[in-house]
């Protein structure tokens, strides 16, 4: 006898429930739980009978010659993404609206048209604001084809018919998939695209690009919710007053994680920055209040100033404005000063930054953020060319970092010559001076006082 099954599934978070409700208990979305019929006139046995069972082989039989990767020759892009595209694989572009995930691809995509056949669907922007954007990147003077379609099943098919190389898709949070019960925008939606293009990508060996917004829903309805089913993603960031941009790599199957890539926005796009450190170490001031420190972004060492104002403040409560760091790893590093070097930065307002809009994490920061506060504090300059580098416990001692080889090589590169480290760290061959911190008292024997 043929049953049937009524179930209601929520169109942006997939939550199934046998009862209609107006809103989704799961997600709080109103009105989106959709009916979904099942009918079933055959018992469990039956259903195996008629299924076609899958093929089983072995390893041995299965071909790993590996395909050569798909280079841009934009160098930054090309290791980021572990060495050029990989044939076949699907990988997330994403960042904040505007940061220039459009005008990255577009030079991308350019680039590798020259050997390639790349199709790039702009489901956001029009062709005529896509050939004003690349008439200013000079970028319209090749085999590159584009398209202003949003509708997925027709790109796929398109896809599928011409099998070109390279499809990117700017952006996947415009695309919207005919006969579907999903809503466009939301999470559904988004998953069912992505399980979609990851089949082609998969079966017919085309390397796919999406783009997609952080949105201010973020983990919810944005591309975080595709993290998992995709080969890559990568997160290209910035601050909109400085020109630097970082691409991030967040997952890479691939490839490595945290891997970064430095451009600069300029008139004409985005232009790579191969050697950060140059530029980075171009711009720090030899002044009271600045320390240098060095850190691990990925596979590479980067060079950072860290700036730090302290004043006396005129508040009951004085004030602490931080950026590029944690706020309360600097108010920490400033009540273990205030503890045991006995000075009165409690009484002091703190303003703090990483130079150049860079944003840092953990304590490897710990011995320049406590340097920065003091030589603003006592308003003398640390030795020139120096670099700190320790963390430090709630106690007060300084404490040795792991990895330091590697840091100190590249600092030596860009002219430092003092190295401010703890009492016990190991340092295996530098030709700089090194200067040891048994605890937070010792910082004193740099300043004159
Ligand atoms: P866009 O690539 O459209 O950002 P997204 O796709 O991430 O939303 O970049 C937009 C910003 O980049 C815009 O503010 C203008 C700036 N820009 C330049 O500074 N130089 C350029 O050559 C281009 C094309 C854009
Ligand atoms: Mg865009």
């Amino acid at each position: 006898m043929s049953k049937t099954k009524t179930s209601f599934k929520c169109s942006n978070c997939s939550y199934t429930t046998i009862k209609w409700m107006g809103c989704c208990p799961e997600c709080k979305e109103w009105d989106c739980l959709v009916e979904n019929i099942i009918s079933s006139n055959s018992g469990p046995n039956k259903i195996y009978a008629t299924t076609t069972p899958p093929q089983l082989i072995s390893l041995t039989s299965i071909d790993t010659h590996e395909q050569p990767r798909i280079l841009s020759h934009i160098g930054e892009w090309d290791r980021v993404v572990g060495g050029g595209l990989v044939p076949g694989s699907l990988i997330v572009v994403t960042g904040d609206p505007g940061i220039g995930k459009s005008t990255l691809l577009l030079q991308v995509a350019y680039n590798i048209a020259k050997m390639h056949r790349v199709f790039y669907f702009s489901t956001e922007e029009s062709l005529q604001q896509l050939k004003g954007r690349a008439l200013r990147l000079k970028t319209t003077d090749n085999n590159l084809l584009f398209s202003d379609t949003a509708e997925l099943t027709s790109i796929i098919s398109l896809a599928q018919q011409e099998k070109p190389d390279l499809i990117i898709i700017d952006s996947i949070q415009n695309c919207y998939i005919n006969d579907t019960h999903t809503l466009p925008g939301s999470t559904g939606h988004l998953r069912e695209a992505a399980f979609q293009l990851m089949r082609l990508s998969k079966e017919h060996n085309i390397t796919v690009i999406i783009t997609g917004h952080i949105t201010k829903e973020g983990i919810i309805a944005g591309p975080k919710t595709l993290e998992h089913m995709v080969d890559g993603v990568f997160y290209l960031q910035g601050e909109d007053r400085w020109q630097t941009r970082m691409l991030r790599a967040v997952k890479n199957r691939f490839g490595a994680i945290n891997e970064l890539g430095f451009f600069n926005m300029e008139q004409n796009g985005l232009q790579e920055v191969p050697n950060i450190n140059a530029h980075l170490i171009s711009e720090i001031s030899h002044a009271p209040g600045s320390a240098i420190i060095s850190i691990m972004e990925g596979s590479r060492p980067i060079l950072l100033e860290l700036q730090a104002l302290t004043n006396a403040s005129k508040l009951t409560m004085p004030q602490r404005v931080v950026s590029g760091l944690d706020h309360k790893q600097v108010v920490l590093i400033a009540a273990i000063l205030d503890k045991y070097v006995k000075i009165k930065l409690s009484m002091h307002d703190i303003f703090f930054k990483v130079s150049g809009g860079f944003k840092i994490k953990g304590s490897e920061s710990d011995l320049g953020t406590a340097f920065a506060l003091l030589s603003s504090y006592f308003q003398e300059a640390l030795p020139e060319r120096s670099i700190a580098l320790g963390e430090i416990s709630l106690t007060g001692q300084i404490k040795p970092i792991n990895n330091i080889g590697h840091l100190v090589k590249e600092a030596e590169k860009f002219g430092i010559t003092t190295l401010l480290v703890a009492k016990n760290q190991t340092i295996e061959k530098t030709s700089c001076v090194i200067r040891r911190f048994h605890n937070v008292y010792e910082l004193l024997s740099l300043f004159g006082q």
